[in-house]
């Protein structure tokens, strides 16, 4: 199983430069919930979402995606998203894909299931969450939380 997992504020708005983490938010339900979805699971993301993070997530595994090198040995590096669907496509284990925009993209036509935490509120920012529209993802379930709903979409 293929998993998005992201939060977007209802600008579909996911991250800014102007913090140390990246997030344009800071809330700690979200990051409750981020935490028990992917505990134990292989998390895929982007070189510059690892960067913003600072470090492999504990109880994790991590692949990092990136056309270059990195020196890292806490986390597993590949240069494409491609290698890595390749890898699991005999697996049973979940793939956890953690963003960030470009890796969204290019996973949105090929998850089978996406988690998205939609944030209250218009935030300030510079990186959006891709159009959904072509990418066969429906919305089936809407649970809401204290601060924010999770929209669960499927194939
Ligand atoms: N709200 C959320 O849930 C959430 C989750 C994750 C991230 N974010 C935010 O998203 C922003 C980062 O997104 P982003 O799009 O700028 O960066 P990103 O997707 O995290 O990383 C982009 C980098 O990934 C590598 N990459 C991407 N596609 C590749 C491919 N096909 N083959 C090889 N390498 C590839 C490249 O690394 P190299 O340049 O090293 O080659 C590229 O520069 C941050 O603001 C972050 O906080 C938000």
């Amino acid at each position: 199983m293929i998993t998005i997992i992201v939060a977007v504020d209802e600008s579909n708005l996911i991250g800014t430069s102007n913090s140390a983490n990246g997030m344009a938010w800071h809330n700690k339900e979200d990051f409750q919930h981020f935490k028990q979805t992917t505990l134990h699971h292989t998390l895929v993301m982007g070189r510059k979402t690892y960067e913003a993070i600072g470090r492999p997530l504990p109880q994790r595994h991590t692949i990092v995606i990136t056309r270059g090198e990195m020196d890292d040995d806490r986390v597993e590096v590949r240069h494409s998203l491609d290698e890595v669907l390749d890898e699991f496509k005999n697996s049973d284990e979940d793939l956890m894909i953690c963003g960030g925009a470009s890796i969204y993209k290019q996973a949105l036509g090929v998850a089978n299931r996406m988690l998205l935490s939609r944030i209250p509120g218009k935030h300030d920012g510079d990186t959006y969450f891709p159009d959904i529209k072509q990418s066969g993802l429906r919305l089936s379930e809407k649970k809401p939380f204290d601060t924010f709903t999770l929209e669960i979409y499927e194939r």
